[in-house]
């Protein structure tokens, strides 16, 4: 006798995964911050597409550009500074990552002092995200893997989230 079962459908779509707790490991955290800039280039290049509201792309890429500001500080302040002295005189990929954090700063100030009617706005967004994905790359295939043994990155990761969360709530204050 044949049984049929018929799947049950799970309701695990309908389960949002909240993250609570940050990810202590200083290069966990980092990756996820990189996550979450992807996912809003790709978002925003959906809007782009869709020639989306001028409003609704300004509050998107500022939103872009804020998190890449306070990720590229937090490096800049912890995470490379932690880098240099653990890689000692090898350290010409964190030269060239700074470099790049100042031509990514440098188009994110362009961006904040122009409109989403500027014809090239869309275009500087598509660029910064093409820059930052480079950037992310080197970061993630080059310097990452060199000192993830040498660092303490539970420590480092406590120092990256805190500073970040000071940044974010003065952002948030500023509003
Ligand atoms: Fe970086
Ligand atoms: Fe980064």
């Amino acid at each position: 006798m044949p049984t049929s079962h018929t799947a049950t459908r799970s309701h695990a779509a309908t389960a949002t995964r909240t993250r609570k707790a940050p990810p202590a490991d200083a290069i966990k955290l980092l990756r996820a911050d990189h996550a979450e800039v992807k996912k809003l280039f790709a978002e925003y290049d959906k809007l782009a597409k869709a020639e989306a509201d001028a409003s609704e792309r300004e509050a998107l890429a500022l939103d872009i550009c804020a998190k890449l500001t306070v990720h590229a500080q937090i490096e800049e302040e912890i995470f490379y500074p932690a880098c240099r002295d653990v890689l000692q005189d090898q350290d010409d990929l964190l030269d060239e990552a700074t470099v790049e954090h100042a031509s990514a700063k440098d188009l994110i100030a362009q961006l904040q002092s122009s409109s989403p009617d500027d014809d090239m706005y869309d275009a500087k967004v598509k660029v910064l995200g093409e820059y930052i994905d480079h950037h992310v790359k080197e970061e993630q295939n080059e310097l990452f893997p060199k000192v993830r043994p040498k660092l303490d990155r539970k420590e480092l990761g406590e120092q990256l989230q805190a500073r970040k969360d000071a940044l974010l709530a003065r952002l948030d204050g500023a509003h």
